[in-house]
């Protein structure tokens, strides 16, 4: 019994249902130092006061315990409630008015499945000691087993909860990855960039980021709007864009789909560092390929592009706008439960007369659900032709009546038809899902209706009842045969990049690890690849899931789909849509050297671990991603 005043330190020696209190306090209290010493190298590498904190309680706790259970005494009890409380108190300073040290004072910090779990272990058992503190085992029981047994859950439990947290802690967010580490000899990315040349005319831009508050909404905004402003340029010009941030956090400008050397593509902590809050970068590229592209952030990509950071970006043919006298860019945004057009929901109206040829440069910004399923938007009332892919021109394409023409995220496509005499032609959306489960269809989880669609001319539309179960469009089969020399060189390099998802506790938290070869980003080994070399992929999808997959700075040829070769027009993209269980061969000309993004599109894929990149041998990045330069490029 603790109890001092009549048989001190004697009655806890042996075991009684106290010693179950005693136990369980003991076993918690040991799975918990075990955590705080796990966490511990992590700390001392970002602040060498957490990491001896952490070292500190979590030895105590060890030698304290030891010592309660040799011989249980009151003070022992009141000392450990102490030890197990005080990181508590910590905690919660922490993940709320933030510690007035540290690498960031005053900011609170994220909160992770492992503290969670360390601070509900000591919870619980500061309560037992506190309990036992007051109210000292009794004598009465002595049985060795009962002790045992009752002790059982909490052992168990202990070393469950002991062995998560670990694990969480384990798999936490990497402190510093180098993409291509440098070492003697390498190119840093920082260097490739392109001369100037005296006679490049110039177009320039300052796009400033910032929160706006758009339809009564705090949006992260370029310029004020949501999408950004449309940046127009001539092909052949040198762009030049400034990007002043005044957004709370850092940021980075991507120029997705443009051939562009690698300092200029905006991928914190691969080709640069992202923007800190208050400063501003400039970006300059030559715009030799026409086409329709577009910009967004590559820093926190998933969270920064859903709040609004992204634009259209268009470079027009020296040849200028000849068979069109209407040229509109028809952004898709917002999420698949709600998406706009242009900025505008429901219904987006554009000018055009009868007769008049029109080109749409579709382009799909919406952020899907997990499934991460395309939008098919259906054009309806007059005949058309899909006339580029991803701003690449198609060969000798086909007219069309009505067809849904899916666009994965990220994904562009041309579309140019000839108003009618009369009424109006409808570009209206749908959407495509990834394999729907049993459960799914037993609870008709099917696709949702959409609004969005566009209106071109006045007067009735001629809408086909059935337009929204319009076949889809096929690129493997479209448009005439002509010479594609990178599809027919022989490969220098043949790799697989199997897709792939299971649960997993990744970062800290639990969540459905998706993974390319068997690996979720940053532990994907990069492809590596020689300037000069021909390069095909074969891209093999084990989910029931739509997958993007982009690649940085080059231009994909399709070879193959499912194992049969394309038939129609050669295809040139920068994101081939890799649907539920297909497999797709592409190939590409390694003629851009640098560290290159290559990812799922679907941003929720690319942050639970669907990203990798290609690497020319000879480059190297003095850049960092992870938590100590705080880039953050998924
Ligand atoms: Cu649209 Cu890696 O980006
Ligand atoms: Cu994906």
């Amino acid at each position: 019994m603790i109890n001092a005043a009549t048989k001190p330190h004697s009655a806890l020696r042996r075991p009684t249902f106290g010693g179950v209190r005693l136990y369980s306090a003991a076993l918690l209290t040991l799975g918990a130092a075990l955590i705080h010493l796990a966490v511990a190298p992590d700390h001392l590498t970002a602040y060498l006061a957490f990491g001896l904190f952490f070292l500190t309680i979590g030895s105590l706790q060890i030698v304290l315990t030891v010592e309660i259970v040799a011989k249980p005494t009151r003070k022992l009890a009141l000392a450990l409630a102490a030890t197990s409380l005080a990181p508590v108190a910590v905690w919660c300073v922490s993940r709320t008015v933030g510690l007035p040290i540290g690498p960031t004072p005053g900011v609170p910090e994220g909160i992770g499945l492992t503290d969670v779990i360390c601070n509900v272990m000591e919870i619980i058992a500061s309560v037992l000691f506190l309990h036992l503190a007051v109210r000292p085992a009794r004598l009465s029981v002595r049985r060795v087993w009962l002790v045992a047994l009752g002790s059982l859950p909490s052992a168990l439990l202990s070393a469950a909860m002991t062995a998560l947290a670990v694990s969480a802690a384990m798999s936490g967010m990497a402190e510093a990855v180098n993409a291509a580490p440098p070492t003697v000899g390498t190119t840093s990315v920082a260097k490739l960039v392109e001369a100037r040349t005296a006679q490049e005319p110039e177009d320039r831009f300052t796009l400033t980021a910032g929160v706006t508050t758009v339809d009564g909404q705090d949006m992260w905004t370029y310029n004020g709007t949501v999408p950004g402003p449309e940046l127009r340029v001539t092909q052949g010009h040198r762009v030049q864009v400034t990007l002043v941030n005044h957004l709370p956090e850092s940021t980075t400008l991507h120029w997705h789909g443009v051939t562009l050397p690698n300092a200029e593509d905006g991928v914190a902590g691969v080709t640069q560092d992202a923007v800190p809050a208050g400063q501003s970068a400039t970006y300059e590229f030559v715009a030799r390929e026409a086409g329709t592209y577009w910009y967004h952030s590559h820093q926190q990509t998933e969270q920064q592009v859903q709040r609004g950071l992204f634009g259209a970006l268009v470079v027009e043919s020296t040849s200028g706008r000849v068979a069109q006298d209407r040229d509109y860019t028809v952004m898709l945004h917002g999420n698949s439960g709600q998406v706009s057009i242009n900025g505008v929901l429901d219904t987006l109206h554009l000018n055009a007369r009868p007769g008049e040829t029109v080109r749409l440069r579709l382009i799909n910004a919406v952020v899907p659900g997990m499934d991460g399923g395309p939008e098919a938007p259906v054009l309806v009332g007059a005949p058309f032709r899909v006339v580029a892919l991803d701003g690449r021109d198609l060969h000798a394409p086909d007219l069309l009546g009505p067809t849904r023409v899916p666009l994965g995220m990220g994904q562009r496509a041309d579309v140019v038809f000839t108003m009618p005499a009369a009424g109006s032609v409808q570009l209206i959306d749908t959407e495509e899902v990834g394999e729907t489960s049993f459960v799914q269809k037993l609870f008709g989880g099917g696709k949702p209706p959409r609004l969005a669609s566009v209106t071109l001319g006045e007067g009735p539309a001629s809408t086909p009842p059935n337009a929204t179960e319009a076949p889809l469009f096929d690129l493997t089969r479209y448009g005439s045969p002509d010479l594609d020399p990178v599809a027919l060189a022989t490969p220098d390099v043949t790799t697989s990049i199997v897709l792939d998802k299971h649960p997993a506790v990744r970062d800290g938290r639990p969540e459905l690890v998706h993974t390319i070869n068997g690996e979720a980003s940053p532990n994907v080994p990069p492809i590596t690849v020689a300037e000069g070399q021909i390069v095909h992929l074969h891209i093999v999808n084990n989910t029931a899931e739509y997958h993007p997959m982009h690649l940085h700075g080059h231009v994909l040829s399709v070879l193959a789909k499912n194992g049969v070769a394309i038939e129609g027009s050669p295809v040139h993209i920068d994101s081939v849509l890799v649907g539920p269980h297909e497999t797709w061969d592409v190939a590409f000309a390694a003629n851009n050297p640098g560290i290159w993004m290559f990812h799922c599109h679907v941003l929720l894929h690319a942050g639970m671990g669907m990203m990798t990149t290609i690497n020319y041998v000879g480059v190297s990045t003095p850049f960092e991603m992870g938590a100590r330069s705080g880039n953050l490029p998924e």
